[in-house]
């Protein structure tokens, strides 16, 4: 019998702040309260890389409505974990928005900066409506005025990895979302 494999990464974390069955829970509902807010139509969602992979990939599944998904690419952080004071588009769309429903999908809303920014461009190319749906919120760190539409939870003011978060691209497969060690934030090779 397969047995599930344990992750050696969990030893990294000061705690688990959300379990992944509570995420499993909270993506069930995020993706009823979409439906239900676009009623029939079409989305054509856009998925922030890399950090949306994973919460898209649950989320999609959650919703039954036709969907289109592109996927745009930004930097924010490098190997550390503070942002950048201007985040940089590496990877831009495919699809066009003009005239569509779009729905912008991002891991975590922090100073905001990322989201405002893809928001703003987005709005540029003139959708029929626009958005947006965070796994999480550390609400007290915003530096520009955003709310996102739907929002799975609200963090406190914590470096978090897991379900598709990272530090320096590593955690992004725990299952769980938790606090990374402080020990392990800054290694002295990165400072
Ligand atoms: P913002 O532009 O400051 O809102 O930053 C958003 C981006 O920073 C997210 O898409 C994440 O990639 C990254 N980020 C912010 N906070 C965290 C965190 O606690 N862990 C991992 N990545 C984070
Ligand atoms: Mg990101």
């Amino acid at each position: 019998m397969l047995t599930r494999k344990k992750f050696p990464l969990h030893a990294d974390l000061e705690n688990v702040l959300v379990t992944e069955q509570a995420i499993r829970r909270r993506v069930k509902r995020l993706g009823a309260d979409i439906a239900a807010a676009y009623g029939d139509s079409e989305i054509t969602v856009i998925a922030i890389i890399n950090g949306a992979i994973l919460f898209t990939a649950d989320l999609l599944r959650e919703i039954p409505n036709p969907i289109r998904l592109d996927c745009i690419r930004i930097a924010s952080y490098r190997n550390d974990t503070k942002s950048r004071s201007q985040p940089q588009l590496l990877q831009s769309l495919s699809l066009d928005i003009g005239g569509r429903h779009v729905l912008l999908i991002d891991d975590i809303l922090d100073t905001a900066k990322t989201l405002s920014l893809v928001a703003k461009m987005i709005g540029k190319l003139n959708p029929a409506s626009l958005r947006t749906c965070v796994l999480l919120d550390k609400r007290g760190r915003r530096e520009v005025e955003f709310e996102a539409d739907f929002v799975g939870f609200q963090i406190p003011d914590k470096f978090v990895v897991g379900y598709g978060l990272d530090f320096a691209e590593r955690y992004r497969n725990l299952p769980c979302i938790g606090v990374l060690k402080s020990t392990l934030q800054n290694p002295p090779e990165w400072a």
